[in-house]
């Protein structure tokens, strides 16, 4: 895929930015606007058990989860469906959704799900990249459609959209 220079400057610029204010505490995730994929329906999803798929493709796992609370870009008639990719913010490791929230076992960072992503313990110091979630209203189909942050390890991450 070609890019151009404009574009790469755009999306690195973004991305400095962000880490920038990151490190003096505020948090601004760059959005990137990945193509939608349906990843589920409503009605098959039940509170506390997450369903995995890939997004935005095959090389990145994620998570989508009925929390049963509302949440920060929650969607669904209780706004409690939310979206993370599956790959922590500190090295990479799979977080799991456990207990409400995603834990990463290899140095124990633990995301809170209700609100983007944050990490509130642990090694981590950026949030979990939130999934964006558009739902059909005549179906229930749920839509993935762009992430909020920067994948771990993913080079393309500045290079697509
Ligand atoms: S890789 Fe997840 S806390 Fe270190």
């Amino acid at each position: 895929m070609a890019v151009s220079r404009r574009r790469f400057i755009q999306g690195a610029a973004a991305a400095v930015g962000a880490l920038g204010l990151a490190k003096a505490g505020f948090w601004f995730a760059p959005s990137l606007p990945y193509k939608a994929v349906k990843v589920a329906n409503l009605k098959d999803l039940k509170v506390g058990e997450p369903v995995g798929f890939a997004y935005p493709d095959a090389q990145a796992q994620a998570y989508l989860v009925k929390l049963g609370r509302p949440a920060i870009g929650g969607v669904g008639p209780d706004r409690d469906v939310v979206a993370f990719t599956a790959s922590c913010t500190h090295m990479g490791c799979p977080v799991q959704f456990k207990d409400g929230r995603f834990v990463c076992g290899c140095h124990y960072s633990m995301f809170d799900p209700a609100k983007n992503g944050e990490v509130y313990q642990g090694a981590a110091v950026e949030f979990l990249p939130q999934i964006p979630l558009k739902v059909v209203r005549q179906s229930g189909d749920v839509f993935a459609e762009g992430v909020e942050g920067l994948i771990w390890g993913r080079v393309s991450n500045l290079l697509e959209g």
